[in-house]
């Protein structure tokens, strides 16, 4: 049987324990991933103490808390607080997930563990570089194309031509779903991923895109679409509650259309 061995500098050690607040009554335990790229050292641990009763209700306040009155070197990407901007996806208790949406009160009960989102290099802390995630997003061309002249005003739709891109334009690319999946783990440099595909078929499906054809040639690949083997794991963790998969099923379901 092949066994493997992981490189040294990916264990990751016990790190510090940080003071508990002096007089708090109501605390909660965080054990937060830590790695800094120009110390040299493994990833680590640290364990952070939060007063509840001086700290919001969401995952996200209790960083910006330890932030403000622990560690200031804590780092962590969020801009928006309220589930639209995407910067603040990482693994909380295990899933992949935003940390400005998820309650504290719902991580249940003991430490609140809290990594990077998985199989991405990390640039530091919770940190992990989406450069490749963004690439396979701009190569499915995300913008409308089309042939036929500009109308003077707008591109009109149909109510029901509309309502065909509801579950699919309120992505906002957290990159929760791309990096909850086997397949993009094993294959993540050729394999498109659940939020490209996504993106592929809010596209495909847009009444008035005109270039279907060219878009279904750009994923007719072993690899950038047919790698989806229906794991689920995508619409299980959507922060937003998309279901990439099913996207994923049409777009292959358009591919076999074409052909016949
Ligand atoms: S359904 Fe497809 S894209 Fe979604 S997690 Fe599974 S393999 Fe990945
Ligand atoms: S489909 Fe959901 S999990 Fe995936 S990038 Fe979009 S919002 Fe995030
Ligand atoms: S900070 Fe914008 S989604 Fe969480």
């Amino acid at each position: 049987m092949a066994q493997f061995t992981l490189p040294k500098n990916s264990k990751y050690t016990e790190g510090k324990a940080w003071p508990k607040p002096e007089g708090a009554s109501n605390v909660q335990e965080f054990r937060i991933y830590r790695w800094n790229p120009d110390d040299g050292a493994n990833p680590r641990i640290d364990t952070y103490y939060v007063d509840r009763d001086d700290c919001g209700p969401m995952v996200l306040d209790a960083l910006l808390w330890i932030k403000n009155n622990v560690d200031s070197t804590l780092v962590f990407r969020r801009s928006c607080r309220e589930g639209i901007c995407g910067s603040c996806a990482m693994n909380i208790m295990g899933g992949n997930t935003l940390a400005c949406t998820l309650g504290i009160d719902e991580c249940g009960s003991g430490a609140i563990k809290i990594y990077p989102l998985p199989h991405m290099p990390v640039l530091k802390d919770l940190v992990p570089d989406l450069t490749s995630f963004f690439a396979q997003h701009a190569s499915i061309q995300p913008w409308l194309q089309t042939e036929t002249a500009e109308p003077e005003t707008e591109w009109r739709q149909t109510p029901e031509e509309r309502s065909k891109l509801d579950g699919l334009y309120e992505c906002i690319l957290c990159a929760c779903c791309t990096t909850s999946c086997p397949s993009y783990w094993w294959n993540g440099d050729r394999f498109l991923g659940p939020a490209a595909l996504l993106q592929a078929y809010r596209w495909l499906i847009d009444s008035r895109d005109e270039a279907t054809g060219e878009r279904l040639d750009n994923l007719h690949d072993p690899f950038r679409l047919y790698r989806c083997h229906t794991i689920m794991n995508c619409a299980n963790t959507c922060p937003k509650g998309l279901n990439p998969a099913k996207a994923i099923a049409e777009v292959k379901k358009m591919m076999v259309a074409r052909a016949v």
